[in-house]
């Protein structure tokens, strides 16, 4: 028999409140939780008032600034968790039940990998029309704490951490290269010293980034330390930076395939590169995986290469400057 506080809660409380509260819990924030969800940040602090009333007890405590789970919160947010888990579980068979006509696909995937998904995203979803493809981009750190929250479907990233247990599967390489100004003199030279390069002014990607990790470690172990100028986290800003003369960088072949041999960029001729890095796609040892996520992934494998074999071809001509 349910005691009367649960029952109260089933009358009263709605799943659209106990989203709303679950992204707020999560954030311990209400204007996170609003930009989120796309909603006004009195929107949500009404649903978490009503969700309030209907449980009985306050939810979340304010200590200055910031915001903290009371017990019952605390209570809620682990009962949230587990609903929508199973009703994910839920909308997953439905889904496989109806077999690749319909669905969800949650993807996380790392910033770099952002130059090859959504073009191999378009022929996905036009050879299954129904499917509704999510894509979460943000940086390697940033993932594995998507994935250690169970987000997504599949994630895409570069660096398999063994902690984490993911089944993974290599589909492409990520080849990371020196990037320059077309104008730079360096453009000219062959098996530039990594000791020369690390007198050029660097555009460097932002802490928790795998691509910034790679060019770290590299130096690292040749014991040079690169003049770091400027910080981004994004790849686009940096190939920006870099056509208006600000440095150079190290960034994915990738985030060249659209570029072109007519643009500002070049590919330097530096020793120890390109860095062989590859990227897998992954999801978490042990969860049963949609009939539409294992589809994506046999994709990913086949179409991937392909996508990889004209990111190296559309490319060529940038190192083409050299004579
Ligand atoms: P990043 O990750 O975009 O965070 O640098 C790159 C990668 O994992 O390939």
């Amino acid at each position: 028999m349910p005691t009367y506080n649960e029952g109260q809660i089933l009358h009263h409380a709605t799943l659209h409140q106990l989203q709303v509260f679950e992204v707020a819990a999560r954030h311990r924030s209400f204007t996170r939780a609003a930009e989120e969800l796309f909603l006004t940040q009195p929107t949500v602090s009404m649903q978490i008032k009503q969700l309030t009333k209907a449980v009985g007890l306050p939810l979340f405590e304010q200590v200055g600034k910031r915001l903290f789970l009371t017990d019952a919160g605390e209570n809620l947010y682990a009962t949230c968790n587990r609903i929508f888990e199973q009703l994910a579980e839920f909308e997953m068979k439905v889904a496989d039940m109806k077999g690749m006509k319909q669905g969800r696909l949650k993807l996380g995937v790392v910033t770099t990998a952002n130059y090859v998904i959504p073009r191999l995203l378009g022929p996905f979803c036009h050879r299954y029309p129904g499917i509704q493809v999510s894509l979460n981009v943000t940086n390697h750190d940033r993932l594995l704490d998507r994935i250690s929250e169970n987000r997504d479907d599949l994630y895409i990233l570069s660096h398999v951490p063994q902690q984490l247990e993911l089944q993974s599967y290599h589909f492409l390489e990520n080849p990371l290269v020196v990037l320059a100004n077309r104008n730079h003199p360096l453009v000219k030279e062959k098996r530039v010293s990594l000791k020369r390069l690390a007198l050029e002014p660097f555009i460097m990607r932002e802490a928790g980034s795998y691509t910034r990790r790679s060019v770290q470690r590299l130096f690292d172990e040749q014991g040079l330390s690169l003049d770091i100028k400027m910080e981004f986290d994004s790849n686009e800003a940096i190939k920006q930076a870099i056509a208006g003369g600000m440095g150079v960088s190290v960034l994915s072949l990738h985030t060249l395939a659209l570029e072109g041999a007519s643009g500002q960029l070049a590919i330097l001729d530096v020793e120890n590169f390109p860095i062989e890095n590859q990227w897998y796609v992954c999801y978490i040892g042990g969860k049963q995986i949609s009939v539409i996520a294992q589809t994506f992934l046999q994709f990913l494998q086949t179409e991937g290469r392909k996508i990889g074999q004209q990111t190296m071809e559309t490319t060529r001509g940038l190192e083409m400057v050299r004579n």
